[in-house]
């Protein structure tokens, strides 16, 4: 299938691309894991405040200005969180969240959210999110266990699903209802991700006239891997999320996936024309809605003179003499595909000994889940992987890989604005907004080199050079044809895959979601 026509209108409303005109008529509480801020202790001693991380936050928090009184519930991430979290009691802190996050000063004025921060027990939230959301979940909806030998569920991973996940849902789905319950049992309430998939059904025995939507940010994959999980968890994880009005995804295949589950799983009727659920005389709508970026936040940035200081550094270091440059940017999650990506350009440079010298690899990757063993090994191998492959190709002192494990963004966004090709070979991935931030800025006629299977693929597939993840020739020979391409042909797809995600942005997003919950607001 041509990889835009799999974007094409789903049933229900039409999409509105203006934001504001789409502004709920209820109150709004959104539920995430991360919050839009966290707060920290420099060396002083004082108290400060910066971005909570993640795709996520960062797409939400441009909304936040069209949200009117929103309430965002989060947990507490830092030991400062959680005094912060004890200070204000009941009261959320007001956070003004544009151009950076802050906490407001009395009186401040600017696009504001209130945040309410959710304290949970240490030893709980070490079971809720060290074990069974990451990596149970999300390895099961990446497909990153290799079943020969992973997992093994036993008495540890049970009580971390009862006392950790179920526990630490219960405690967000009590906070959720009070504040409903506060607002005369109207609200219009937005849960994200993976880490809440019992809150909907929960919110929703409690306050019945509750609208709900819950957001999945990552793959879901079809019934078959769900299987990993006995029926008494598995059945609880959708039941939970069928408490929805809305279950949202980014990609029709995700959403497809999900009614594939319902209908195998729980044995629900469920209409694939309609992608509806009939669940307890209620029904359930399953819809996609790919996430997006903010395009003129990206080019601020990319204008400012952080960001100038760092294009101008990585020009004179990697493009001298038409030397080209190679990037990724990414967490350093299994899923990621980083080891292979390495291998990749290992066998590139084996192959092709005239690119040793003229081509280098730089690979910013943020170290991410360090207390999940499997992320700490990962970080191990894609070390051990470099060193190698350093080895065997340095020339004049200079390395052909530069790793960097870092966490800056106007750094990443100096990089997109530079290099030559952007590498995304994810095994599985939601979406993947590095893909759509570097298209936005580069200025190289970059080529993007996209994984098949990522939600991206769906949109830019079409214009990029495709890799195919598990094969580690096929991605050698893709970043050979991406090195190669003539100017031309480069300038047309990366015009190509700019317009698409510049029409598609991180406002419509919002929108088109906002468009189809009014309708059940009424
Ligand atoms: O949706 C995936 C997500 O929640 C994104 O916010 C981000 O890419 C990542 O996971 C963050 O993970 P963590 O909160 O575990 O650092």
């Amino acid at each position: 299938m041509h990889p835009q026509e799999q974007e094409a209108a789903q049933p229900g409303e039409p999409v509105s691309p203006d934001v504001a005109d789409a502004a709920p008529e209820l109150p709004l509480i959104l539920l995430s894991h991360r919050g839009p801020v966290t707060f920290g202790r420099n060396a002083d001693g004082e108290r400060v405040v910066s971005k909570g991380s993640g795709g996520l936050v960062t797409a939400l928090l441009g909304l936040a200005q069209y949200l009117g009184d929103a309430v965002w519930i989060c947990a507490a991430a830092t030991e400062e969180d959680a005094a912060v979290a004890r200070e204000a009691k009941r009261h959320p802190v007001r956070v003004i969240t544009t151009p950076m996050p802050h906490v407001a000063d009395e009186g401040e004025e600017g696009p504001d959210v209130l945040v309410d921060m959710i304290e949970i027990d240490e030893e709980r939230q070490a079971d809720f999110y060290g074990v069974f959301s990451n990596p149970i979940l999300w390895f099961i909806q990446h497909g990153l266990y290799g079943l020969a030998e992973s997992p093994v569920l036993t008495a540890a991973e049970h009580h971390a699903f009862e006392h950790g996940y179920a526990g630490v849902n219960e405690q967000m789905a009590d906070e959720l209802a009070r504040l409903v319950e506060e607002r005369d049992g109207r609200a219009l309430v937005l849960i994200q991700d993976y880490h809440f998939y019992l809150v909907a059904d929960s919110v929703r025995r409690r306050c019945p006239n509750v609208v709900l939507s819950h957001f999945v940010h990552i793959p879901w994959p079809g019934p078959e891997a769900w299987r990993v999980l006995p029926p008494w968890i598995r059945e609880r994880l959708l039941r939970g999320l069928l408490g929805s009005d809305i279950v949202a995804f980014h990609t029709r295949r995700y959403a497809r996936n999900f009614l594939l589950c319902v209908q195998d799983l729980l044995g629900l009727d469920v209409d694939p024309d309609e992608m509806t659920i009939s669940v307890d005389d209620r029904t359930v709508r399953v819809r996609h809605y790919p996430i997006s970026v903010d395009p003129a936040a990206l080019i601020a940035l990319a204008d400012s003179q952080e960001v100038h200081r760092s294009t101008d550094e990585l020009s004179d270091r990697f493009l001298n003499s038409g030397n080209r440059l190679i990037l990724r940017v990414d967490r350093t999650d299994p899923s990621k595909n980083v080891v292979r990506g390495f291998l990749a350009f290992g066998t590139l440079l084996d192959q092709h000994p005239e690119l040793v010298g003229r081509v280098s690899f730089l690979a910013l990757l943020q170290p991410s889940r360090k207390d999940v063993p499997e992320y700490s090994d990962y970080i191990s191998n894609i070390g051990a992987t470099v060193a190698d492959i350093n080895a065997r190709h340095t020339r004049e002192g200079q390395q052909p890989i530069d790793l960097q494990l870092v966490e800056d963004f106007p750094f990443a966004v100096a990089a997109y604005c530079v290099c030559d090709v952007l590498v995304v070979n994810a095994l599985a991935d939601g979406m993947n907004l590095v893909a759509k931030e570097f298209s936005v800025v580069n200025r190289r006629d970059g080529v993007l080199a996209l994984s098949e299977t990522t939600g991206a693929w769906e949109e830019l597939g079409q214009d990029a050079v495709t890799l195919y993840p598990f094969d580690v020739q096929q991605q050698a020979d893709a970043l050979y044809e991406a090195l190669m391409m003539s100017a031309d042909e480069r300038h047309r797809r990366l015009e190509a895959i700019r317009a698409q995600v510049v029409g598609s942005d991180i406002q419509r997003w919002l929108a088109s979601q906002l468009d189809d919950l009014r309708v059940l607001m009424r």
